[in-house]
């Protein structure tokens, strides 16, 4: 059995001291979970600080993002051994808000899955498809594509340890979620294209969250279809309260 991963993803908010307190919280109203695994990526500032936090917790960090380069003179850049230093387990690359403001294509993503393999860090792939690109049906052509071109020249090794996060654009933060049919569809597709590129073994292991308006009333729906195994939450992902539920999902 595959254990579903629930992530946070704070995206540009909270200040140090909101992170600890959040955490704090969070920390004592899940100490009882064993059958999810809770995962949150604050701001990098925040990083530090909660890392100390979570130590010897059932909680796991996570970064958004960072560059592929292990150090040098990139100015402003976050480099694999700095996230890897300060307590994270996990990063997230290609989120689509990269690949929209700060044009991440999936050459970068592809970059940077490798360099998150040279430090252990387990990388979160988000794709997803546009409205235009749904409404155009070509969104398994789009995300065959992000798959293929962002995970290309992986090991079986590598690409057993990657989680897979399926995100349509028009649903990140518009309250749309996609119907549990509609993500179930392109989850199963996912797996499909995994069993091609690596085997049905790893394909079947794959976990392949879901990501896009996530919230307490639709959470159950969501995670009950076959290949969904876990969510990528924004906004419900900011307050203990709504981010708790969402982890106690199954109950
Ligand atoms: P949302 O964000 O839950 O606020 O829609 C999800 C994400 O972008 O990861």
């Amino acid at each position: 059995m595959k254990k579903p991963l629930m992530a946070g993803n704070w995206k540009m908010n909270k200040t140090v001291l909101e992170a600890i307190e959040f955490t704090k919280t969070l920390k004592n109203t899940i100490s009882d979970i064993a059958n999810v695994e809770v995962l949150i990526c604050p701001a990098f500032t925040a990083l530090y600080a909660v890392s100390n936090e979570i130590r010897g917790s059932n909680i796991n960090l996570g970064s958004q993002n960072f560059f592929w380069e292990s150090k040098g003179a990139f100015t402003g850049e976050i480099s694999p051994v700095m996230i890897k230093d300060v307590g994270c387990s996990y990063v997230i690359i290609g989120h689509s808000e990269r690949r929209q403001y700060f044009a991440e294509t999936n050459e970068a993503v592809n970059k940077k899955i490798k360099a998150a393999f040279t430090v252990t860090l387990k990388p979160i792939v988000c794709v997803g498809e546009t409205l235009k690109e749904r409404e155009d049906n070509v969104t398994s052509k789009v995300i065959e594509k992000q798959i293929r071109e962002g995970l290309f020249g992986l090991t079986l090794e590598q690409a057993s340890s990657v989680v897979i996060a399926y995100e349509p654009v028009w649903a990140i933060g518009t309250g749309k979620t996609a119907s549990p049919d509609q993500a179930q569809e392109i989850h199963h597709f996912i797996r499909k294209i995994y069993e091609q590129m690596y085997s049905k073994d790893i394909s079947n292991k794959l976990r392949i969250l879901y990501g896009g308006s996530v919230n307490s009333k639709n959470v159950s729906d969501l995670m009950n279809k076959p290949d969904i195994d876990g969510g990528l939450v924004g906004g419900a992902s900011l307050e203990v309260e709504s981010f708790t539920k969402l982890i106690r999902y199954f109950k």
